[in-house]
């Protein structure tokens, strides 16, 4: 890993094992990058990759030279000044003018990465294996400087970026100020998205590009689960296993613009940031703008190699409070609100009987809250549902030796609570303007650091009442009406909420460091980085129907590590879709992430509580497996019959294959689930199989399932028990199977 800036070309050129980036200073001082890709051997001066072009009707930026920005490819894109789009920033002065001229002044090279100098805004960390650039640039009109930041990790295809905006002389106001730009020379680009809404979280999309602006973005007051902050741009087709691809993830938790503009000379430009619509930070002298950070990752091994990427750093280098999840129970699904200290007790001792960790006991459990209906923000204990308390009860499941957890939705408030009748106005809202309702309830205003201090200390004193050692924390819906009282500058707004959520995130995870925090937003709806730097697994969605869940698992496992997916079994028919599958489904579906239940165990028989016990017996055997391994998608992605998950050691001496079947499929001659990541040399026992195979073997040709059912062999009866109780792969519908691979 290393950053070389060289005097000569003014050439920088960012690398490690696997990635290049390099750029130049021009000679009008503007910054105009050369290259992003596979890692090139250092060179002084790219002096090839650069050229200028005489080209029919456009402009140039003077007499002498031909630099137009409408085809030299930027590193931060400059409206009108022959760049006719709409840039990467817009910054405007005093006299309602907005051109600027930010011109190359100094950088610097150091080991590390700067703290970003709100604490608050979450970001990647270096363990002493990272590596920055700084480059200012200043325009002296305006006496003002623009920072670009890269920061490049050791044994990772990634730099993250961001930019800073520093007022030195006058007051400005910035609209627009994007988190990186970049410009890649061609459009032959295919674009995965994460796509979806409550309970279809983060479903694959992929499209061609086409000319003009395409766009993913929030404007929700949260990262949404209609466009995740995350996609993919691959040269030609996206595949799993070969070709280029590229990612972006954005650190942040708000409103945000991912925008792709693919310009008539065919070179595609994208921007990632806060979106702009609704924004405005007003800078005194003195005063800076910080952008959150985007994180780029490259990969020439397909999607797959992009996805382990993407895993490892934010393991690594993201997640704050990183430790193997443990196994819980949920009430929610088992009880809903309908819930006394006994049912409780009596759901933990089923649930401590099989081997669960952790009771986590989900919404209801304050105030006077029986319904959806009311007393959010009233975060003190229904002594009616609980008369012993939260500290009774935490004591009580301590007791049985299993951990406690509680739910809370700290952004939240009822009209039919004691506080909102106590602060009206701290509930967002326009003033004198409708107030809309979801799920009856309104969102606290959070860009006002009152409200924070106070939903602060409200809920640190529950944390401190009793031995909490999980929180799941929610939030169940978006903002409406935005605006803050407190705010002189509305333009501010979204920022503002988020950074108090993150606030008051930051003071809780600092308080209460033994504490693991799972996020959610009506299951999945806020799964971005900003939340996985404080809370290092969220509620995949609460959609727990297995069949959804392989596309909703899928498309999550594209940028995010298991360790951050947490998965529930429930029961069937399911509560979202009404399907009924086998238990052992709803098993190996759920194994791939942080596993747990979420049904009531007391309904369950003898025979169900003996599976559910040997599925945790299975998931604690192999847990730092699951978590740690490397994860591939072994068929390629998209919406299909057929799907296989794979994790492999780092020693590749063990393996978990979970196959799955939505769709029995008939007269099929066999199934064969070819198999990676192994050692070809090594020879490996599979579950089921007497022979052994050499890795070579299960990755050229794969694991041969000849199917069961074929009219005689087997009596129907036994069928349909072994794929209940055990999981066999491929003879009926939703039939699932786990195989453990290991070198002998
Ligand atoms: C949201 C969550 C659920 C559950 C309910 C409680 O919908 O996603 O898991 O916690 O809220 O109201």
């Amino acid at each position: 890993m290393n950053i070389i800036y060289s005097e000569v070309s003014k050439q920088f050129h960012l690398f490690n094992e696997e990635v290049s980036y390099i750029f130049k200073v021009l000679h009008n001082g503007h910054l105009c990058n050369l290259y992003y890709g596979s890692k090139l051997n250092h060179k002084d001066d790219f002096k090839n990759f650069y050229f200028e072009s005489d080209l029919g009707a456009t402009s140039y930026i003077n007499d002498e030279s031909k630099i137009s920005f409408e085809y030299i490819r930027q590193e931060y894109s400059t409206f009108g000044c022959t760049d006719f789009t709409e840039g990467s920033y817009e910054i405007v002065q005093k006299d309602e003018s907005y051109i600027t001229d930010f011109k190359y002044k100094s950088h610097k090279i150091y080991d590390g990465k700067n703290k970003i100098s709100n604490g608050d805004l979450p970001a990647t960390f270096s363990n002493g294996d990272v590596k920055t650039l700084e480059v200012t640039l200043f325009d002296d009109k305006i006496g003002c400087e623009l920072v670009l930041n890269y920061s490049i990790f050791k044994n990772k295809s990634v730099i993250a970026r961001s930019t800073v905006v520093k007022s030195l002389k006058e007051e400005i106001k910035i609209t627009r100020l994007m988190s990186s730009t970049v410009d890649f020379e061609g459009d032959n680009f295919e674009l995965l998205q994460l796509e979806g809404a409550w309970i279809r979280e983060r479903h694959i999309e992929k499209s061609k590009l086409r000319k003009g602006k395409q766009s993913i973005y929030s404007l929700r007051g949260c990262s949404s689960p209609q466009h995740n902050p995350f996609f993919a741009l691959g040269k030609g087709e996206i595949k799993e296993y070969t070709g280029e691809v590229y990612g972006f993830n954005f650190v942040y938790s708000g409103n945000f613009l991912a925008e792709i503009d693919v310009n008539h000379y065919s070179n595609t430009r994208v921007n990632v940031g806060i979106h702009p619509f609704k924004f405005e930070a007003n800078l005194k002298k003195g005063e800076v703008f910080e952008t959150p950070e985007v994180i780029l990752s490259y990969s020439n091994k397909g999607l797959n190699g992009l996805s382990q990427t993407n895993h490892k750093l934010i393991k690594e280098n993201l997640m704050k409070n990183y430790e193997l999840p443990p196994i819980v129970i949920n009430n929610w699904e088992a009880t809903y609100f309908d819930f006394d200290e006994q049912k409780l007790l009596n759901l933990a001792k089923k649930a401590k009987e099989i081997g669960v960790e952790t009771f986590v006991l989900d919404d209801g459990w304050f105030g006077r809250r029986n319904d959806a209906t009311s007393s959010l923000g009233d975060w003190y204990v229904n002594e009616n549902k609980l008369p012993n308390g939260i500290t009774g009860l935490c004591k009580k499941i301590n007791d049985l030796g299993m951990n406690f957890g509680l739910w809370i939705e700290p952004e939240m408030v009822n009209k039919e609570s004691e506080l909102y009748k106590q602060k009206p106005d701290w509930a967002i809202q326009t003033p004198n303007r409708n107030m809309s309702q979801g799920r009856n309830q309104y969102v606290l205003d959070f860009a006002n650091d009152e409200v924070v201090e106070y939903i602060y200390e409200k809920i640190s004193n529950i944390l401190n009442s009793c031995n909490i050692s999980y929180v799941k924390w929610d939030m169940n819906r978006h903002i409406t009406e935005g605006y803050s009282k407190t705010l002189q500058n509305q333009g501010l707004f979204y920022h503002k909420y988020i950074l108090g959520v993150y606030k008051l995130m930051r003071k809780l995870t600092e308080q209460f460091p033994k504490i693991m925090f799972e996020n959610c937003s009506s299951g999945g709806g806020r799964f971005d980085l900003g939340m996985l730097y404080y809370s290092p697994q969220i509620w995949t969605s609460d959609n727990t129907d297995p069949v959804d869940r392989l596309n909703i698992q899928e498309g999550t496992s594209i940028a995010y590590p298991l360790r951050a997916i947490s998965n529930h079994i429930s029961v069937a028919p399911n509560h979202q879709t009404g399907r009924k599958t086998p238990i052992s489904m709803r098993a190996n579906v759920a194994y791939f992430g942080c596993f747990g239940y979420e049904l009531d165990l007391t309904k369950n028989d003898e025979n169900e509580l003996k599976l559910f016990k040997s599925q945790i017996e299975f998931y604690k055997k192999y847990r730092n497996l699951i978590i740690e391994g490397d994860f591939y998608r072994t068929t390629e992605s998209g919406i299909k019959n057929n799907y296989c998950w794979q994790v492999v050691s780092k020693d590749k001496k063990e393996s978990i294959v979970g196959a799955y079947q939505i769709k029995s499929e008939t007269n099929e001659l066999r199934k064969v689930i070819k198999l990676v990541g192994l050692n070809k040399d090594t020879q490996y026992c599979v579950t089921g199989f007497q022979q052994t195979f050499f890795g070579d073997e299960l990755m050229n040709v794969g694991i041969p399932i000849t199917k069961y059912f074929n009219g005689v062999s087997m009596n129907f009866e036994d069928m349909k028990e072994s794929v209940e109780n055990e999981g066999v792969y491929g003879i009926c519908d939703y039939s699932s199977q786990i195989f453990l691979i290991k070198a002998i």
